[in-house]
């Protein structure tokens, strides 16, 4: 049997209402696009988180791939075009340019894609999130893949305890470094501690060589040389049989973290764990979500998808969230609520301080 690749696919291509989730219409054009595709997929799901719409799919071309990336594009091509029918917010606003060239990275849409051996039962899970950037999967890819109160596979499964190897990126400098742990466990917090400028991109297993993690790390913001839109992340981790649990992959979601990307892209705010009846962020424009979509591959089919996080087992992380967002939410415009001055994505700071140029006095 050959190798299947599993191709995530995001972009927002219009909110309904304002920022806040996927019209049905764009779900279903969507679904019909992929359907059209034959047998260049073995298998898709659509899906949406806030205002993102997902492609989920398998197949046996391999990662960047040009025909399974181009089909993405002319999808989301569709997707725009009835967003524009519906006049939905911000319509086509992650396709940041108007020819495709083969490959849908650096183009605005957001891609976590890995190809492997299907194994005799392959569950993975498929996060995706919003009101965020793919940073905010560095502390939940560390818990699984390094902390052993996280996930004690690393400290009783033998075929977990030699560890993972991590790549992360430096979206800044567009430059990749490689870390094993549980070695060099220091130097990689140094890096990983930083989301908004080093991201996660792959973990491997020390073990076997495979693949275990992906996420989309694209910076719309960096790509476009100016804010265009959020790079909402999508993330899919392979679970079991020398890989973390499933419920250790869904664990460090239990405590909701700070990230990036509320209201304005410019604003702190706790990511929120919650089921797809609940991804619609209407409160400030948040706050962030993530949802997980489990499934398990049957030569490549998607049997599924489970949605984890509407067990209840979450309330209490939802509730733990909300109370975070009260109380960031009181600071109003300071930060650390708000981001810092460079990492904001809309700002007047330069037009304010123009016109108030002559009233500063210099001192001393
Ligand atoms: C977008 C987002 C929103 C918008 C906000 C202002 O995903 O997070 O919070 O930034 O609604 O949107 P505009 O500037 O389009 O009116
Ligand atoms: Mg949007
Ligand atoms: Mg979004």
């Amino acid at each position: 049997m050959s190798k299947v690749t599993v191709s995530v696919i995001k972009a927002d291509v219009g909110g309904f209402v304002g920022h806040s989730s996927v019209h049905q219409a764009l779900k279903d054009r969507a679904e019909e696009c992929l359907r059209q595709a034959g047998t260049l997929l073995v298998d898709f799901r659509v899906s949406s988180v806030g205002d993102d719409l997902t492609l989920i799919m398998t197949h046996r071309q391999g990662v960047d791939s040009p025909a399974i990336h181009e089909l993405a594009w002319n999808t989301f091509l569709a997707c725009t075009e009835e967003a524009r029918r519906l006049k939905l917010y911000g319509a086509g606003q992650d396709l940041l340019s108007d020819a495709f060239a083969g490959n849908v990275r650096g183009m605005g849409p957001g891609v976590a894609e890995m190809e492997f051996e299907e194994r005799p039962s392959e569950p993975i899970v498929v996060f995706m999130a919003d009101k965020t950037e793919p940073g905010a999967f560095n502390l939940p890819l560390y818990r699984i893949f390094a902390d052993p109160f996280n996930t004690s596979g690393l400290v009783i499964d033998p075929k977990m305890h030699a560890g993972f190897r991590f790549e992360v990126m430096d979206v800044r400098e567009k430059a990749q470094v490689t870390f094993d742990l549980p070695e060099e466990l220091y130097d990689l917090l140094v890096f990983i501690g930083a989301p908004s400028r080093f991201c996660i991109k792959h973990v491997f297993s020390k073990e076997t060589g495979d693949v275990a993690a992906v996420v989309s790390t694209q910076r719309l913001s960096l790509m476009a040389g100016r804010y265009v839109g959020k790079d909402d992340p999508v993330c899919v981790v392979r679970c079991q049989s020398g890989m973390p649990a499933l419920g250790e992959v869904l664990e460090p979601f239990a405590r909701p973290h700070l990230v990036a990307g509320w209201m304005r892209g410019s604003h702190v705010g706790p990511l929120m764990p919650c089921s797809v009846a609940q991804a619609t962020p209407t409160r400030f424009d948040g706050p962030p979500r993530v949802v997980a979509l489990g499934f398990q591959l049957a030569e490549g089919r998607l049997v599924g998808p489970q949605d984890l996080f509407a067990d209840p087992a979450f309330d209490r992380a939802r509730q733990l969230a909300l109370e975070i967002a009260d109380y960031m939410r009181q600071h109003g415009p300071f930060e650390p609520h708000r981001l810092h001055l460079e990492e904001m994505e809309y700002t007047t700071m330069p037009e304010v301080m123009k016109r108030l140029a002559g009233r500063f006095v210099p001192l001393g």
